[in-house]
């Protein structure tokens, strides 16, 4: 029951969360929501299928022309009605269910205009860091409709407390990550699975406004997720640099709240978290972080994703998804809701695996490789230890 009293708290904890927020931000960025990007000029024309037997061969960019996306051979499966269940009895269902019923996913609504991004400091402190400075303006610059947060640890804190305060399991397993580069990937997913937006580390560039990342011929009433891959690594020691032979991104994401993929994912992490720290081996090895909560994990429920016969009528597909359907690719394709974008687009000028350099019309997202914090995400071909 949401009694007055209880309204009044919530307002309360809304509104300091808002100001502290506001305060170490300023000025504080419009939201007119009648300006916001993304309109959205169709109606539900969810994904038809494409011709059997798709394949991953895609036809060069050509700048003069439109780009087109690729769609593979997949189909949303119809969506289900969401059943009325009581708080009390919510509590007692799986964390998925529970993710599903406080951050319904709807894929014909909008792309929220948020783009977070987390740091020790915000750019209004002298410590924020320099060479930090122009990647974060370029977010700014470029969706100047935007509200654009950099969320300091102790800001994230108070903010998933609200968010998440009716699945408290998600809260015990963030504060009980060892480490601050576990709690900077946690974060990203719980932040896009609640509000939406894009979610950016603090040593990306801005090269082009997201209302260009997914050409204008795909209906953005057809799509909730935006991603990019990171390595495309095509030979045979691969594995040696890569833990994925085909490895999504983590570091730029965009998505509608409430997506299936950032619900599994949030319930993995805190299921394996709290897993972990029942058993005592809630490790701060670094190793294993990319398989833990970072890109390794990412990709797999990705793909987890796709092949998820409650989510796509799979029947007739030949065969399942695989990094087989997205190594080489030049154009964005488009795998139910997913929109996966090439190499260059979130890793331009990296001189290998295919990836285009930064004035390539299809870099979106330059990635610096300058966060101190995560190492282990760098293994790049060439660099040799
Ligand atoms: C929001 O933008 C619309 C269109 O640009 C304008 O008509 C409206 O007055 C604006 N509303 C506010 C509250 O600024
Ligand atoms: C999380 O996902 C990974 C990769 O699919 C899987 O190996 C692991 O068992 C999952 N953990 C939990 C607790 O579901
Ligand atoms: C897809 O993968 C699942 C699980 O690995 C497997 O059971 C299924 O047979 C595969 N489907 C096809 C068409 O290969």
């Amino acid at each position: 029951m949401l009694t007055f009293r209880r309204a009044l708290v919530i307002a309360a904890a809304v509104l300091t969360f808002f100001f502290l927020l506001r305060s170490h931000h300023s000025p504080p960025r419009l939201t007119n929501a009648s300006q916001l990007p993304h309109p959205e000029p169709f109606k539900s024309t969810l994904t038809k299928a494409a011709p059997a037997d798709a394949k991953t061969d895609v036809a060069p960019v050509k700048e003069s022309a439109p780009r087109r996306s690729e769609e593979l051979q997949v189909q949303l499966a119809a969506k289900k009605p969401r059943p009325q269940i009581s708080l009390e009895d919510l509590k007692a269902k799986p964390l998925r269910q529970q993710l599903e019923y406080q951050f319904p996913y709807d894929v014909e609504g909008k792309f929220p205009a948020y783009i977070w991004q987390t740091w020790k400091y915000t750019p209004a402190s002298g410590e924020f860091g320099d060479k930090f400075r122009e990647p974060e303006a370029s977010w700014s610059i470029l969706h100047p409709t935007f509200v654009h947060e950099v969320v300091t640890d102790s800001v994230a804190v108070h903010l998933l407390r609200h968010l998440y305060a009716s699945v408290p399991e998600v809260l015990d397993a963030y504060n009980a990550l060892p480490l601050p580069v576990m709690k900077a990937d946690f974060f990203r997913y719980l932040i896009l699975l609640a509000r939406g937006g894009i979610y950016t580390d603090i040593d990306t560039q801005a090269l082009k406004s997201a209302t260009e990342w997914v050409p204008a011929d795909v209906p953005r009433s057809s799509y909730g997720m935006v991603i990019g891959i990171e390595a495309d690594p095509d030979r045979q020691d691969w594995a040696q640099w890569y833990s994925r032979r085909i490895q999504f991104c983590q570091w730029t994401i965009q998505s509608k709240p409430g997506h299936p993929v950032l619900r599994d994912i949030v319930a993995n992490i805190t299921e394996e978290t709290l897993k972990r720290k029942a058993e005592g081996r809630l490790s701060k090895d670094h190793k294993n972080i990319v398989e833990f909560t970072g890109p390794a994990l990412w990709t797999d429920l990705v793909f987890k994703f796709f092949n998820d016969p409650d989510y796509f009528d799979l029947s007739t597909n030949k065969a399942n998804i695989t990094w087989e359907h997205f190594t080489g690719m030049t154009a964005p394709k488009k795998v139910g809701d997913v929109i996966v974008l090439p190499i260059t687009s979130f890793s331009p000028g990296v001189r290998q695996m295919g990836a285009g350099e930064d004035d390539d019309p299809m870099a979106f997202v330059k990635h610096r490789f300058e966060g101190t914090w995560k190492p282990e995400h760098l293994r790049h071909i060439g660099e040799n230890d």
